[in-house]
């Protein structure tokens, strides 16, 4: 990229498919603010960047609470200027049968995913559209798109992320400010291991591919709809999902 770099956020980017994302835009030029819920995870992401000759700094805090949003936007700003890229990737899993699934369990899959969304992008969208200039990069999941047993909460999650994508890509587009989402198949990441062996061998039994997504193949598609290539999608839902979902 030429110029001054663009300031990026990536949420939970302290593991898995955020970490790559993180390296992946920082070696294409970006300057990264690393946001997790862990602070020792963000700030060795932050540090990996740096070493390698790349921009980042790392803030901890949790997506779902207004007060940090402020924090770690602020942080992003003073750091690295104006936010250009917003990726929302930060989530948990967790299994239950609908019938045992507890309210807090549901209310903690929205806040972090759907509240933890919205949050981050009122904290950016509005310098986004003074200057008719931004992206946003929505993680969602394929069971957002076709549901997963013992994941009404995360299904429902995920589909209420995509249906955010849409709305928002309508309302702002115009406006210089391309939303699209990514629809992931499972991959390779702590939070897939938190899944039972039974789900996972299943799963990886229906793929075509035959295996689970790596998070670099992630970050490269979260890569493409960051960039000026990407420039016809909007409200789109990419699916690196290993041929699972067909659309
Ligand atoms: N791994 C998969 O198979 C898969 C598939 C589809 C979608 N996804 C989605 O990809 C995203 C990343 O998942 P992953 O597999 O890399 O998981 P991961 O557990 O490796 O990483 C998620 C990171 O998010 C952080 N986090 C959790 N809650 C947070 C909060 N409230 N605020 C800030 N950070 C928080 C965690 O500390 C963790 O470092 C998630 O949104 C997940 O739902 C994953």
């Amino acid at each position: 990229m030429e110029g001054q770099p663009i300031s990026a956020i990536v949420t939970g980017a302290g593991s898995g498919i955020g970490k790559a994302i993180a390296l992946k835009l920082a070696s294409n030029g970006y300057a990264v603010l690393v946001n997790d819920l862990s602070e020792a995870s963000a700030k060795a992401v932050a540090d990996e960047i740096r070493g390698a000759g790349g921009q980042a700094t790392s803030t901890a805090g949790d997506v779902s609470s207004e007060t940090d949003v402020a924090a770690i936007h602020a942080a992003a700003i003073a750091t690295h200027g104006p936010v250009g890229l917003l990726v929302n990737n930060a989530g948990i899993a967790h299994q239950a049968l609908f019938e045992d699934l507890e309210v807090k369990d549901f209310d903690r899959m929205f806040a972090v995913h759907v509240r933890g969304t919205f949050l981050m992008t009122k904290a950016v969208l509005p310098t986004m559209l003074e200057k008719s200039a931004g992206v946003i990069v929505n993680i969602a999941s394929q069971l957002g798109q076709i549901g997963g047993i013992e994941l009404v909460h995360y299904s429902g999650a995920k589909a209420a992320i995509i249906g955010m994508t849409k709305a928002l890509a309508r309302e702002v587009s115009s406006r210089g400010v391309r939303v699209n989402a990514v629809a992931p198949g499972p991959i390779n990441t702590p939070l897939v291991m938190e899944l039972s062996e039974d789900w996972r061998a299943a799963k990886k039994a229906q793929l075509p591919l035959g295996r689970f997504g790596e998070p670099e193949e992630v970050a490269e598609t979260v890569a493409f709809l960051a960039s000026p290539m990407a420039g016809l999608f909007v409200g789109q839902t990419l699916g690196p999902n290993s041929g699972d979902v067909m659309l």
